[in-house]
Parts: C-alpha cells; structure tokens; sequence
C-alpha cells in the first residue's frame, strides 16, 4: 500500500511519515521545504529505520505531481500542505487563499486523472469559529473569523461538491484541536522559524531563554483560571488517527469528518504549570491583554472518531510538555 504526504517534511507530516513506515506503508512525500527543513528527512529515516521517497517541489505544481503519479501506484493521498499562521493569514489573506486552495485542486485533479480516489485532508478546529456549546460535535455549525479558517471550510466545501460528484471517492477530513509536542525521540518535533504565535512553541522558548516570558493573552475568560481553555492533543496521537483514518477510507466508502482531539480542555496556566513540574524549569509570564479572535474555550467531543476510526488518544499533559521540551533540548544540544 504506497502513501503520498503532501508537506511532510512540516511539522505534523513528518509524525504522521514515522507512524506510516512503522505500520508497514510505503510513503511517496512531496514539500517545498516553505515552512520545514530538509533535515527532516533523515531523521525520519533515522527514528524508523525505514526509508521514503521524497520530491522537493510545490503541490500547486501540476507537472511534479503528474511524475509522482506516473512514477508510483499511489493508493491513497494524505495532505498536509499549506500555510497555517491565522495572523499572517490576515495580512496576507491572497497568499493563503492561492496556496491552499490552489495546492488542494491542483492535488485532486491530478488523483482524479489517475483514478486515485482516497484522500485524507488536514482541516481544524478552527471551522467551528466560535462554539456556543462544548464539547464540540461534527455537526455544530461552522463559520470561520480569518482567511486561514476560511481556505480550511473552503476546501471541506470542495470536497463535499466532488463526493456528491463522485461517489467512488473516498474522503476523510480530519479536524485537528490544538496539536503539541514532539515525538519521544526528540529528532523530529515543532521548530519554528519565525516568532511563535502558538502557546507551546512560546514556551518552549521563554524556557530556554531565549524570551524573557510568556505573555498570557487575557485573565478574565469565563473559564475555571480565567485563561483560554484548548483541547491539547500530543502529535504523535494526531499521527497515529491518520494511519486509523487511512485504513478506514481504503475499506469503507463516502466521505465523512472527524475531530480529532482529546476531549479534555486545559487553561494557559495549566499548560504553563506542568510545563514548569514536569521539566523542572521557570516559566514567567505576564498577564496580557487578550488576543482578538480568541475564544474562551474550545474542545473536542473526539467520540465519533473512536467509534467509527477506532482511534483516540493516549498521550496526556505531562508526555506533551515533556516531548515538547525534550525536542528542543537535543536541537539546541542543552
Ligand atoms: P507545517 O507548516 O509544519 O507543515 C506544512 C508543510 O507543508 C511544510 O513542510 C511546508 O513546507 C509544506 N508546504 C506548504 N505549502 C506547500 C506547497 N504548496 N507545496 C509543497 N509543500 C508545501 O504545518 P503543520 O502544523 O504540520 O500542519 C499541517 C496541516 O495541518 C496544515 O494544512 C495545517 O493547516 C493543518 N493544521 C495544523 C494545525 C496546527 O496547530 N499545527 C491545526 C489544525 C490544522
Ligand atoms: N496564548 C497565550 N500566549 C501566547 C500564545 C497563546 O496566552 O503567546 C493563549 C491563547 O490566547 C489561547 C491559547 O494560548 O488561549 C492557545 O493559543 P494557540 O495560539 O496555541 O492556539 P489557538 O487555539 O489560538 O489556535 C490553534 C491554531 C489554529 C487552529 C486552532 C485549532 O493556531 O490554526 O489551534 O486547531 F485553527
């Protein structure tokens, strides 16, 4: 069974290419390298002992993805590729709109000409914009406050006109909540370039000095601290729900959407506190005005994905932190 991952040098991908060689899969990869690093590609094969094919190229390049598909028998797509910083999205709304949409049709029409039929998408959370009951079901209704969530409840569109096309295909779209930490090894995790917007990575640098601390967006939310409340989900769990999903669309038609999530919400200060007891590191933080377009709290009901993927996570709090900080030890050689 041969696998293409699109972006699967990034963060997520690379998780997910370890969980597939472990499982046996032959994986085909394409990135452009926009927002990961060559590197990666040997510590897959480093962490598996197992080896890949790898294209560096564009997905919105129509001629590289037509080699991929003369050069192998792909069964199924998993795609990953595409931009993902909400506030970038924002100021730039028309680059993310070519990239992702872009990618994604350029992607299906090739796997349409080729007669490949199984696809599983990276959409998130984000497409419940701001739940008026929790946890949070498949069906709730969807809306989006910035371009990033909107390429993502675009693309779901997309997908749904193409299934009531084409009933032969077969589609998993997998809403991710918040994913952090780093597989245990600590040769692959996140690594991000540009100043972090996302909690963890924040962390991880006040952690190592290399921020003076961590600005907590607001104390005055309707949950238990004050703090936002997310459903933290370890990467290595979000990996394992997309071999769960991949073995699913190969033997069960129709195209059906999943939140994959723990179910448990947890506050900035939560995260920050066993960060500092399970690392045994300081972690100071201010608190801060709130972010616009933040929510109070968000988790997921991830129990259709247990009953119909027969996939949920494992991983808790501690592992996240521990693995989170772990990677950025051996990175950084502390
Ligand atoms: P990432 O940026 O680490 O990985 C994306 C990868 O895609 C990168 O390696 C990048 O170089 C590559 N890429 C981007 N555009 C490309 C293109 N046109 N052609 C080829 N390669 C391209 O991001 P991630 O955190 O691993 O996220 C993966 C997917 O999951 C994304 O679609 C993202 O929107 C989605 N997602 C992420 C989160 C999260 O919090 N990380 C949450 C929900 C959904
Ligand atoms: N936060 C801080 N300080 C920071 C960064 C974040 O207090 O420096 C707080 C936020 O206010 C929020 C919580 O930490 O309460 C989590 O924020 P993140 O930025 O880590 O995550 P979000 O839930 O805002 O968004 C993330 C991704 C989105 C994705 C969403 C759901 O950035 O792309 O998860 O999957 F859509």
């Amino acid at each position: 069974m041969k696998i293409l991952i699109t972006g699967g040098t990034g963060y997520i991908g690379s998780h997910t290419l370890v969980e597939l060689l472990n499982s046996n899969y032959e994986v085909v990869c394409i990135d452009n390298f926009s927002n990961s690093k060559p590197e990666v590609i040997g510590k897959i094969k480093e962490i598996t002992n197992k080896t890949f094919t790898f294209y560096e190229g564009d997905v919105c390049d129509k001629n590289i993805l037509e080699r991929i598909f003369n050069e192998h028998t792909i069964d199924a797509v998993i795609h990953f590729a595409g931009y993902k910083a909400v506030g970038e999205s924002v100021k730039n709304p028309l680059m993310y709109y070519r990239n992702n949409l872009d990618s994604t049709i350029t992607l299906l029409e090739v796997m349409k000409k080729y007669n490949c039929k199984n696809f599983v998408f990276s959409s998130s959370a984000t497409v419940y914009g701001s739940p008026k009951n929790l946890p949070i079901k498949e069906d709730f209704p969807l809306s989006t406050t910035n371009p990033y969530g909107t390429t993502k409840l675009m693309i779901e569109g997309i997908l749904k006109d193409l299934y009531i096309s084409d009933n032969s295909w077969n589609i998993a779209v997998l809403r991710y909540f918040n994913p952090i930490g780093a597989h245990e090894s600590g040769l692959i995790g996140e690594d991000p370039n540009d100043i972090p917007n996302n909690l963890m990575p924040y962390i991880v640098k006040v952690a190592t000095k290399e921020y003076e601390h961590l600005n907590v967006f607001g104390d005055d939310y309707d949950t238990p601290d004050g703090t936002g409340v997310r459903d933290y989900i370890h990467v290595v769990d979000l990996a394992q729900g997309h071999v769960s999903a991949i073995e699913h669309i190969l033997k069960e038609p129709g195209i059906d959407f999943y939140n994959l999530g723990t179910g448990n919400g947890y506050s900035v200060l939560d995260l920050v506190n066993t960060f500092k007891k399970v690392n045994n590191i300081d972690v100071p933080y201010v608190i801060a005005p709130r972010r616009d377009g933040d929510i109070a709290a968000c988790y997921a009901d991830p129990s259709y994905a247990k009953e119909k993927l027969g996939w949920s996570a494992h991983k808790d709090i501690n592992d996240m932190c521990k693995d989170a900080y772990n990677f950025v030890k051996r990175t950084k050689g502390l």
